[in-house]
């Protein structure tokens, strides 16, 4: 069986030119096997080794995890990094007050000492990767049963991290590919005190904000700079004043020769999730019955938050972070619905399957194994659906209320008997945290709309007993919409928590067992969040569980059907947050008809869609008297300020931060986002509408050096001229 196993490996192992221009997030440890060759005809003009190495310095020694989901770079030899102002967003506002306030005006440390700390913020570099395929599935065999294939993967998994394990201090992980057809292990080292160097104010690093956000053109100055601390043998360490910076193997050197159409680029980070192995029934799911209906609730949130957030200054600080992330998915969905609509994805999805079973009906073997695919597919997503949405419903719906977030950690809270003093600061801290950014309005607003969308819309089966009250005032014919005000208001009138005064009043003096515990599980805030969990907990999460676990093992042959019928094609696997590597070229597209886009934006625009009215548009003075004097240095091309290329990397949420890389090896740009047009490239990638969407290296040197003029910062890069 294991030499089953290896031959359906081996079937990717061919050539990557067979594949459609461009598309792919490749593994570091393949490419000298699948990918060097045409990279090179592409114009990489280094070796595979020069990007993954264990033996010597190479790429992947500078390119890092930021935090839970983006990448950065180091980009000098004194442990600078490089990411997205959207990425360290969270740190950046997490430093900021009314007074000072380094969202709106950026902030720049001018000495080491300066550099402000980030409690929490780590980031993660890779070792080394292996193939361990052959040693997660030893022994077994096409006969073994489901759940004993289960258990021997899981036992074989600890094994090998366990081994992995000894004598190191090293995060060690074991990861799926490929829907359980392939297995790596990942080695990775972990660094821990991290400080802030740098941010652009927003009204440069968030240029456009949520309305240029997914698009193309754009101008947005994505980018903000941190520093990685260590201890004095050069490793990682928890924050302590006696940490210095950190000296890396190897650090990204700066072109700043610009960037042309047809450049060579690469894309080294950590892609997130990728589904482009999805069935037909799976992407109608998609997008037909989940996305709409999660669009429609993102776009009432949005409606609620914006308009509070334009009223008051106060309230923009302490919902961009959460507004920007509501709107971020929301528009990808949008534009993702519409791509995979023109590609007529569900279709071409229909067709690979016709060919598969035409492939399988060959063949009497092929039969036995694969015979009833895709007609399993196709009744499980019947059954799933339902299911999936209500699931959705509880995310999007009721996880959104912010009362309710904050209901759930009182009530796991309440429920420790021995409530220590550790339990008593953990949770003032989350609430300190909690209320800092959060406006009670606001949330009444959310409660009241996302109350009554979950009700009409997660379906009959999965109703709490709260809304009983709806067929209660149905019953005298009053209106949902006043049943809601009612309910909304005695839910935050006698949910005492909410208040901060009154919770701080209560937390100091708390006491188990005592009226206290009782005094919150009157309350209808912990009462509605119970109500809420019972039903996620014993009608939603079992059956979606179910059907996924399903729908994994079908994947898994699936997968392997259509490599098998494919013997050709080299395919890569679907991001799961491992480093990838994406290769193309710069390049323009059209967008419509008649329609071509430029493959780059200039400063001009900047001062074209200047705006002071507009929080997003309101162009920093500085820059202008910069524009207007045309004083761009060395950073310049022929006049004009570069500010963002696109090319045609296969990126995805998880690349934001990672490096834009040309052929000679040199760091041209950082990659932050996708053109709307070309969002579906999760599901579906379109050689002619996907580009990836990159800050050039340029405008952040001249932003560094020029507008912030923060030039030992500069000075520590390796400047290519
Ligand atoms: N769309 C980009 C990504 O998915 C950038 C998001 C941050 N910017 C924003 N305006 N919300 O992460
Ligand atoms: N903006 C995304 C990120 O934060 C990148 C993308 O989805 O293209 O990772």
């Amino acid at each position: 069986m294991k030499k089953l196993i290896s031959i359906s490996i081996s079937i990717f192992i061919l050539s990557v030119s067979q594949l459609k221009a461009d598309e792919g997030m490749w593994i570091p440890l393949f490419l000298k096997k699948y990918n060097i060759e045409a990279m090179q005809k592409k114009g990489f003009k280094l070796t595979a080794e020069d990007i993954y190495s264990v033996n010597k310095a190479s790429m992947k020694d500078a390119v890092m995890i930021f935090g839970g989901g983006c990448t950065a770079e180091l980009i000098s030899d004194r442990g600078l990094i490089l990411t997205n102002h959207h990425c360290g967003y969270y740190s950046i506002q997490s430093h900021s007050s009314l007074e000072n306030d380094y969202l709106r005006n950026g902030f720049w440390a001018m000495s080491d000492k300066e550099e402000l700390v980030n409690e929490g913020l780590k980031v993660t570099f890779l070792v080394r990767m292996e193939d361990v395929t052959s040693k997660v599935l030893n022994g077994i065999s096409e006969n073994t049963d489901d759940y004993k294939r289960e258990k021997i993967i899981e036992n074989n998994i600890r094994l090998i991290e366990e081994d992995a394990q000894k004598g190191n201090s090293y995060k060690i992980k074991v990861k799926s590919f490929f829907y359980g057809n392939q297995y790596f292990l990942f080695v990775q080292k972990v660094y821990k005190d991290i400080r802030l160097v740098g941010a652009p104010p927003s009204s440069i690093g968030k240029f456009g904000g949520d309305t240029d956000n997914w698009m193309w053109p754009r101008h947005t100055g994505d980018f903000s700079l941190f520093r990685i601390y260590v201890d004095k043998n050069n490793e990682p360490a928890e924050y302590s004043e006696d940490n210095v910076p950190y000296k890396p193997k190897k650090h990204f050197p700066v072109s700043i020769k610009g960037v042309k159409k047809n450049d060579f680029t690469m894309v080294f980070g950590y892609p997130g999730r990728t589904q482009e192995y999805l069935t037909s029934y799976a992407v109608d799911m998609i997008k037909n019955k989940i996305n709409p209906k999660k669009i429609e609730v993102r776009q009432n949130i949005i409606d609620i938050m914006s308009a509070d957030m334009e009223k008051d200054p106060g309230v923009r600080i302490k919902y961009s972070a959460k507004y920007a992330g509501v709107s971020n998915a929301w528009k990808k969905w949008i534009g993702e619905n519409r791509g995979l609509e023109i590609l007529d994805a569900v279709a071409k999805k229909e067709a690979t399957e016709k060919q598969l079973t035409d492939w399988i009906n060959e063949d009497k073997d092929r039969i036995a194994k694969y015979g009833n695919l895709l007609t399993d597919y196709k009744n499980i997503y019947k059954d799933y659906t339902p299911y999936k949405l209500a699931q959705e419903y509880f995310y999007e719906a009721i996880w959104r209320m912010e009362s309710v977030k904050f209901s759930s950690k009182m009530a796991s809270f309440i429920k420790k008997e021995d409530v220590k003093k550790d339990d008593i600061e953990s949770i003032k801290k989350y609430a300190k945290e909690f209320f800092k950014n959060y406006n009670l309005t606001t949330d009444k607003k959310l409660f009241k709309t996302l109350f009554r969308l979950y009700y009409e819309n997660a379906g009959d089966k999965f109703q709490p007993e709260v809304m009983n009250i709806f067929t209660t005032f149905n019953h005298f014919k009053i209106d949902k919409e006043i049943v809601v005000e009612k309910y909304a208001k005695l839910y935050f009138d006698n949910t005492f928590f909410l208040n901060e005064e009154k919770f701080n009043d209560f937390i100091e003096k708390y006491s188990y067992g005592s009226e206290d515990t009782q005094k919150v599980k009157d309350t209808p805030g912990y009462n509605f969040f119970y109500d809420f969990v019972n039903v996620y907990y014993s009608k939603i999460i079992p059956f979606t569980e179910k059907y996924k676990t399903k729908i994994d093992k079908k994947n898994r042959l699936y997968i392997r059907a259509l490599m098998e019928s494919k013997p050709n094609k080299v395919f890569y696997p679907d991001a799961n947050s491992t480093l990838r590597i994406a290769y193309g070229k710069v390049d323009t597209y059209e967008p419509r008809d008649g329609v071509e886009y430029q493959y780059f934006t200039t400063l001009d625009g900047v001062i074209e869609k200047d705006n002071p009215e507009i929080y997003d548009y309101d162009v920093p003075d500085r820059l202008k008297e910069l524009y207007y004097k045309k004083d761009y240095g060395k950073y310049g091309e022929d006049g004009k300020m570069h500010i963002c290329f696109i090319a045609s990397n296969h990126t995805t949420g998880g690349n934001s931060g990672s490096p834009v890389i040309n052929g000679n090896g040199e760091l041209i740009g950082v990659n932050f986002d996708r053109n709307w047009e070309g969002t579906m490239s999760d599901i579906m990638y379109n050689p002619d509408q996907c580009r990836n969407i990159s800050l050039d290296i340029r405008y952040v040197l001249f932003i560094i050096d020029k507008f912030a003029g923060d030039k030992r910062l500069v000075d520590e890069m390796t400047v290519v001229e």
